[in-house]
């Protein structure tokens, strides 16, 4: 498959240390500023008191702590059905992230659909209480087969009936945070937090979180049943969330996950004016990557090289280190099939850039204007939707 020219994969990631220097590196992170980029690995404690500061190497999201970074476990689900191309290669990624200090596992129903959950819930068997797995409902799904059928499905007993299959599958008794995938705007959010209390009151659930909501649905969410997360699209490609719905979140005490924190691999340099997408390919249905927006949009790119070049690291790494540096409440996810990126990207934790740093790069990528959409107009309709309670 002609998906990507591949150059990411020969890109050099000049950053590389063990587990146990990451752990050391660990507790210099611990005096890093809040606008600084900490250091990864650490502990794997699992909960922590809200607004308490979490020790060296690790985030809090509302009151879930985590590793300063984590790993989307879609694998290379920018296809629907998700193409997954050598299970035990990725159980063994996901196992080899977990070496690298890697504890925050990104899943969902959707995926796969079913089978991302199961190939996570096999990887960290022998781990599962060090690490932290996430995955999410709300999309309309055959409960038994994974079939989907096109829309939103956040009816109550239907969210029962998802967690019970994930769990399952996850082969785990309770799920760390589970978010709904996308407001279902025909089901109250007072009603999904209802159940989804049910599930946190029986220990099913530790922490719940949404994925792309409006923003009175956040808010009445949130005070119905307290969120630890957003897990919304941020890249340095997509900074829209940067104006809204991230200081909506601070404002809350809300953690942010950044996912595709890469913008679909765009800001790791794999992609070119020469790549062609695969029709099925996601990034084929989004306008930002037509060739006649890619051409500017690939400025973002440049920029990330530059600041690479300069900070002895790759332009993905700086693209994780200026998300990571907006405050030590956002954890992002970035996927990969890849055992070489996955280290890569790990390492993000380790480029550190000062508030002084912050600024500048800020300052150069606002010079840029992203060309085209993010998403397929199907898929953006499900964006930003409001549940009909708020
Ligand atoms: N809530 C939602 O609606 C939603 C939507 C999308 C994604 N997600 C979550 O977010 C996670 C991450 O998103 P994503 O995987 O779609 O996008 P992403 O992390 O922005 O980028 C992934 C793409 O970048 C490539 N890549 C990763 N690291 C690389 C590196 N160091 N060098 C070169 N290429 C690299 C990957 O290819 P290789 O496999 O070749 O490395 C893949 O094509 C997902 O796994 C999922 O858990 C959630």
């Amino acid at each position: 498959m002609n998906e990507t020219n591949r150059k990411g994969d020969l890109m050099t990631d000049p950053i590389d240390t063990t587990r146990r220097t990451l752990l050391t590196a660990g507790a210099i992170g611990a005096v890093a500023a809040a606008t600084t980029v900490a250091i990864g690995g650490g502990a794997h404690a699992q909960s922590t008191t809200p607004g308490a500061a979490p020790p060296p190497g690790r985030r809090n999201l509302g009151g879930l702590q985590v590793s300063e970074i984590g790993l989307g476990v879609q694998n290379n689900a920018r296809t629907f059905p998700t193409l997954i191309p050598n299970r035990d290669a990725q159980v063994d990624l996901i196992r080899a992230a977990y070496d690298q200090g890697v504890t925050f596992f990104d899943c969902a129903e959707f995926y796969g659909p079913h089978e991302c959950e199961r190939i996570l819930g096999e990887a960290i068997s022998s781990f599962r209480n060090d690490v932290q797995i996430t995955t999410k409902f709300g999309f309309d799904l055959d409960l038994q087969t994974g079939e989907f059928f096109g829309g939103l499905n956040s009816r109550p007993d239907h969210i029962k009936r998802a967690v019970e299959g994930s769990l399952q599958r996850l082969n785990t008794d309770r799920v760390d945070l589970l978010y709904q995938h996308r407001v279902d705007p025909d089901v109250p959010i007072a009603d999904v937090a209802g159940v989804v209390g049910e599930l946190i009151d029986e220990g099913k659930v530790l922490h719940w979180g949404l994925s792309e909501p409006g923003l009175s649905t956040l808010r009445l969410a949130h005070a119905e049943r307290p969120l630890a997360a957003v897990q919304n699209e941020y890249s340095v490609l997509f900074r829209n969330v940067e104006t809204d719905v991230l200081p909506l979140c601070r404002e809350l005490g809300i953690g942010f996950v950044p996912f595709a924190p890469l913008g679909y691999g765009f800001m790791t340099g794999a992609i070119d004016m020469s790549t062609q997408f695969v029709p099925t390919d996601y990034r084929a249905n989004t306008t930002r990557m037509d060739p006649e927006n890619r051409e500017p949009n690939l400025r973002l790119v440049e920029v990330a090289r530059d600041w690479a070049a300069r900070k002895g690291a790759t332009p993905g790494q700086i693209s994780l280190a200026y998300l990571m540096a907006q405050g030590p409440d956002v954890v992002p996810i970035p996927g990969t099939t890849n055992l070489q990126h996955m280290r890569e990207n790990a390492r993000a934790t380790q480029v550190i850039l000062t508030a002084d740093e912050l600024v500048e790069l800020t300052s150069a990528l606002d010079a840029i204007e992203v060309q085209g959409e993010r998403a397929p107009p199907i898929v953006e309709e499900w964006n930003g939707t409001e549940a009909s309670d708020a």
